[in-house]
């Protein structure tokens, strides 16, 4: 109950954002290392690839709860024996940068791709469904996108794509910083 109130809370309330200049690779290891103590990980290992990346603007206190959500997702899907691998890397350089996380396990359907970022979505016993609610606005809110794909094949593979600092607002989704909420 304690949890699905945070989740709710965390959703639901304006976003002001402390903006600064951040190294998402920085931001990869902390969410790893904070992911990799939490309970529900503890078998997964988790790897991170990355190379040098532009600084992208945003806040780190709400980028790594993105972060955290989408780790703690990729290690409760997989096995006890699988590796979630992450990587940083530049995109269309040179004005994105991503971050993607794969992990096997069971896939995500098809047709339920499309409601994966919908509030209280879950196919988990124990899930709140607002963990890639809050993720998708969190990265939204930084003028980014989450993008998912999965099969038995490819596994699962989410890849967030944020703005590099300096890139001019006309190249990106134009909401910028404060968000009072979803329309
Ligand atoms: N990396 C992933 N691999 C496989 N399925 C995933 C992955 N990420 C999300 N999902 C699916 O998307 C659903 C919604 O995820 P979301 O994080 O929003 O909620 P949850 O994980 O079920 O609950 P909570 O985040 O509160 O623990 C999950 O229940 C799961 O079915
Ligand atoms: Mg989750």
């Amino acid at each position: 109950m304690e949890r699905l109130l945070c989740g709710i809370l965390l959703y639901a309330k304006p976003h002001h954002l402390e903006i600064r200049e951040l190294d998402l690779c920085d931001l990869a290891i902390t969410a790893i290392e904070v992911a990799s103590r939490m309970r529900s990980s503890i078998d997964c290992e988790i790897r991170l690839q990355s190379s040098p990346v532009p600084s992208i603007r945003g806040d780190r206190d709400k980028l790594h709860q993105a972060l955290l959500n989408l780790l703690c997702n990729a290690c409760e899907a997989s096995g006890k024996t699988d590796v979630v691998n992450v990587s940083v890397c530049t995109y269309q350089q040179p004005n994105w940068v991503k971050l993607s996380i794969h992990n096997w396990g069971k896939p995500i359907e098809k047709e339920h791709l499309s409601r994966l970022t919908e509030p209280f979505y879950t196919t988990k016993g124990t899930g709140t469904g607002l963990g890639l609610s809050i993720a998708d606005r969190i990265i939204a809110d930084h003028r980014g996108r989450i993008l998912f794909d999965s099969s038995a094949e490819r596994g699962t593979t989410v890849r967030v794509e944020l703005p590099m600092a300096d890139l001019p607002a006309d190249d990106g989704p134009t909401t910028m910083l404060i968000s009072e909420g979803r329309t």
